[in-house]
């Protein structure tokens, strides 16, 4: 059966992460996979994961299946986190996934089943498995604008204008915070913009939330996402645990919809059918610590401070990035550093300026240009900034 086929490309960014591990130059320095890393340049287990796992492994008794649905005090604290009170309890059906991007999977998935002329928007750039992911289901996909390249800001007007042209029943996909490439995120003006539009068109927005936390806070993070559900009749919510819980290989994540009190029946339903045809039951190792953080007041305390230093981390590098730059180059034009939120930032580069900070320089970001800024550190900053601006300058 594989005798005339060819293996689909490998993932470009693993592709990179092999060539970076084989680099035998010293000072070579690794900005690619979007893995928050400390100073020490680990991706550590957070410790109020550590004690979560240590109270479940002592009080766990069984390892029996859970519902199809998964936990549902796992469900219903990411629903908080995520809404807080914005739409109430009773409006919103919820399953947990396998990480966020089977929480993606499954809102796609039924969108196809129930509206399979359903048009999905995906930024450009985006996370490329939100265009992957819309092929590989037969949807039909369009883009719109999302980056000023110029500006290396949001493209407000590009984005509206191309939103506008959507029709009811399709899907807007959007970046809940730390838009994942560019780091340019949506002002609440623009949040407003959006809401009016899907009211106006009928379109209907899924928030992809996979860095709750790393952009201004928590609250401030989720504050679009909270806007829009408060104004638009049905909103899918795809959250990942991956980064803001440090959970990454335990895959925990929730798909949710907010919906009419009187559809919310049969939007759970169809979600629970959906985890049942893929995989039956999700993971619920993960998805057990987060429901112990998030209800647990010394653990949440505890959390919530490690969260807070990691994203200062991150806000501290680029800030110095953004500094050293200016002292580089006489000029503000990579100011832009430093107003990006989250892990990532499109630097601006070219194939051939990426290929040459790499070759000439030993800096490594993804082929697009992409930038994992908690790879920075004191000690490396100074390199990335003389790189950057003899590349870019
Ligand atoms: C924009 C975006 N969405 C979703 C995800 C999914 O994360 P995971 O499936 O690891 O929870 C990621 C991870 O990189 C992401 O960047």
């Amino acid at each position: 059966m594989f005798e005339t086929l060819t293996a689909p490309a490998p993932d470009k960014i693993f592709q990179l992460t092999g060539q970076f591990a084989a680099d035998p130059r010293p000072g070579k320095v690794d900005l690619l996979v979007g893995l928050y890393r400390n100073a020490d340049g680990v991706t550590p287990v957070m410790g109020a994961v550590k004690e979560a796992e240590r109270r479940i492994l002592e009080a766990q008794t069984t390892k029996a299946y859970l519902g199809f649905a998964g936990d549902a005090a796992f469900i219903s604290g990411m629903r908080d986190l995520l809404l807080a009170d914005a739409v109430p309890e009773a409006r919103i059906a919820g399953i947990a996934t396998v990480g966020g991007t089977s929480a993606m999977r499954q809102i796609l998935e039924l969108v196809r089943t129930l509206t399979p002329d359903a048009q999905v928007w995906v930024s450009d750039p985006s996370w490329p498995i939100h265009a992957g992911m819309t092929d590989h289901l037969g949807l039909a996909r369009r883009s719109y604008r999302y980056l000023d390249r110029n500006t290396n800001g949001l493209d407000r007007d590009g984005m509206m204008d191309d939103l506008r042209n959507a029709r009811a029943g399709d899907v807007i996909v959007l970046h809940g915070c730390c838009h994942n490439p560019t780091g340019a995120d949506l002002t609440l003006a623009d949040w407003e913009e959006v809401a009016a539009i899907c009211l106006k068109t009928g379109a209907i927005p899924l928030v992809d939330m996979a860095y709750q936390g790393f952009g201004a806070g928590l609250v401030e993070d989720a504050a679009g996402t909270r806007l829009l559900a408060q104004k638009v009749p049905t909103l899918f919510l795809a959250a990942s645990c991956s980064k803001n819980f440090g959970l990454y290989r335990e895959r925990a994540g929730v798909a949710l919809i907010a919906t009419s009190e009187g559809a919310r029946a049969a939007a759970q339903g169809h979600l629970t059918a959906m985890n049942r045809n893929n995989f039956s039951f999700p993971p619920d190792h993960g998805a057990r610590c987060v429901d112990l953080i998030l209800h647990d007041a010394d653990l949440r305390q505890m959390w919530d401070a490690e969260l807070t230093a990691m994203r200062d981390s991150m806000t501290r590098n680029r800030r110095a990035l953004a500094d050293a730059l200016r002292a580089e180059t006489g000029s503000d034009r990579f100011g832009f550093f430093a107003a990006h939120q989250g892990m990532f930032s499109l630097i601006g580069a070219s194939p051939a300026q990426v290929a040459a900070l790499r070759e000439d320089h030993g800096i490594y970001v993804v082929g697009d240009g992409r930038m994992n800024v908690a790879g920075l550190t004191v000690d490396n900053i100074p390199k990335v900034a003389r790189g950057l601006a003899a590349v870019l300058g």
